[in-house]
């Protein structure tokens, strides 16, 4: 037999099989086991979560030789020919190619006559947000009251654009976005049922990739059988994917907890020479700050056999919870912004620099970990543990520094950590912040009035900072 794809090979044929979905699940079998069952049901969501799948077990579910049930045999000849693509009675209609009236006319003339071999004639109309608005109009009489032996199933992934007409004469069901833990299951599932060696490493990566689409997760994994040679192995994975090994997210964070901005740059330097991917980069940034903040909070929420616990634990203790929150909106936000950042490793090191530049409370790398790990802190014991020199940049030149920023009158009311030393909320208003430092940690280049200047390493004048806008003359 030809080879098949193993997201088509290995399409859930019942309910059971349906890795993550159970609320759609358990709403459509009782349905069918107390014989409730609406005549049109809209599936929501993004490509390779289940809906052709789910559509289809349902048109099994009604036309099974045993009888209408929520458990279809998958051995009758309408549970074959459906499996395989070719039963009369399920009619499957692709939105996207067939968006006229005419086609929808045609359809729906069909759907007065009694199913040929079935029970039910089930009309599986995909992707139906592209049909015509004529086309819309003229089903939505057969779509309220269709015959008794006609069901609908609607499929899109743009369900904004369905009209509320439609809308309304359907059961909708959204479905979810599969994690990447259940992604990860069905692979290894996938996998081991092939007979086929994997590394644990691996799948977590492909999992992750698979961005909540178990389809798009299985072609992955056809790619990565067909990229190594038998097995899949992770180095291969992350090679394919261009995924940046873990340990070079590890020493970037590393150097931001040491405010170390050349170091910084030389790891980002060295990875646009091995041609690793920004955008990939970004997001395992975003996953491992994500991680820290687990750790922070609910440590045992991070398997102890995940690589690079160990680092990961060391920079929870030595970051503060507001810094990571930051680092993690900007780990986000820059991956948004690379499409149109004028190259990307300039996109990539500017949202590096930017998480340098922006900490809630300066980074007081060693201060912090002076304290408890930060986990489970409340935000006034993280306020009152945060040393009242993190008002003040770490890289901040001592000699040039005003000496009223190191004040605990200055650092803003107590308890209110962003105000202390955030470069954003110093010096809006309140006068306090407009007699403290620039909190970004670059080079001031002359003392100014109230505030010293500040210029980025190339020449850019830092604008996110209050004292810059005062020195020249904009505030
Ligand atoms: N919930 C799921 N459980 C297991 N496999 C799934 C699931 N959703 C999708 N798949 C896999 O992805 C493939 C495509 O799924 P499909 O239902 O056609 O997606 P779509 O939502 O785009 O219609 C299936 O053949 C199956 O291998
Ligand atoms: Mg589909
Ligand atoms: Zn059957």
């Amino acid at each position: 037999m030809s080879y098949q794809a193993l997201a088509r090979k290995w399409r859930p044929k019942n309910f059971s099989e349906l890795a993550g979905q159970q609320h759609v699940v358990q709403a459509l079998t009782n349905a069918l086991t107390q014989n409730r069952l609406h005549h049109a049901y809209l599936l929501t969501g993004t490509r390779g979560v289940g809906k052709t799948t789910i559509a289809r077990i349902l048109a099994k579910s009604l036309n099974c030789e045993r009888g209408v049930t929520a458990a279809p045999c998958g051995v009758c000849a309408p549970c074959v020919a459906i499996d395989e693509g070719r039963f009369v009675d399920l009619i499957e209609l692709d939105a996207a190619s067939n968006t006229g009236i005419d086609n929808m006319r045609e359809i729906l003339d069909t759907a007065r006559y009694a199913p040929t071999v079935g029970r039910y004639k089930v009309y599986l109309i995909d992707e139906v947000h592209m049909l015509s608005r004529s086309a819309f109009n003229s089903m939505l009489k057969t779509l309220e009251e269709p015959p008794e032996h006609v069901k609908f199933v609607l499929a899109t992934t743009d369900p904004q654009k369905i009209p509320i007409t439609v809308l309304s004469r359907c059961l909708q069901f959204n479905l979810k976005q599969l994690p990447p833990p259940i992604v990860a299951r069905q692979l290894e599932h996938v996998l081991t049922q092939e007979g086929i060696g994997f590394e644990p490493g691996a799948i977590r990566v492909l999992a992750r990739a698979a961005q909540g689409s178990m389809r798009d997760g299985l072609s992955l994994l056809d790619q990565a059988i067909a990229y190594g040679s038998g097995g899949v192995e992770e180095a291969v994975v992350r090679q394919m994917l261009g995924a940046v090994e873990t340990d070079y997210v590890l020493r970037l964070l590393e150097a931001l907890a040491e405010s170390d901005g050349e170091r910084l740059f030389g790891e980002a330097r060295a990875m646009a020479e091995r041609n690793l991917a920004f955008d990939a980069a970004l997001q395992d940034l975003a996953v491992c700050l994500h991680d820290i903040a687990l750790l922070q909070t609910v440590p045992g929420a991070i398997p102890d056999d995940q690589p690079g616990r160990d680092r990961l634990v060391e920079l929870a203790r030595r970051l503060d919870p507001e810094t990571v929150q930051l680092d993690y909106q900007i780990a986000v936000q820059g991956r948004n912004d690379l499409s149109i950042a004028p190259d990307e490793f300039a996109g990539f090191s500017m949202t590096l620099l930017r998480m340098l530049a922006f900490a809630p409370g300066g980074r007081p790398a060693i201060a912090v970990g002076s304290g408890p790990v930060v986990a489970a802190a409340t935000t006034s014991a993280r306020a009152a543990t945060r040393p009242v020199t993190a008002a003040v940049p770490v890289a901040l030149d001592a000699s040039i520094a005003p000496p009223a920023a190191t004040t605990a009158t200055e650092a803003g009311p107590a308890g209110s950590p962003i105000a202390a030393g955030a470069p954003v909320a110093a010096g809006r208003g309140t006068g306090a912040g407009r007699r403290r430092a620039c909190a970004c940690r670059l080079t001031p280049v002359r003392r100014c009035s109230p505030a010293p200047r500040h210029r980025m390493p190339h020449s850019i004048p830092c604008r996110s900072s209050p004292p810059w806008r005062l020195a020249s003359g904009r505030a």
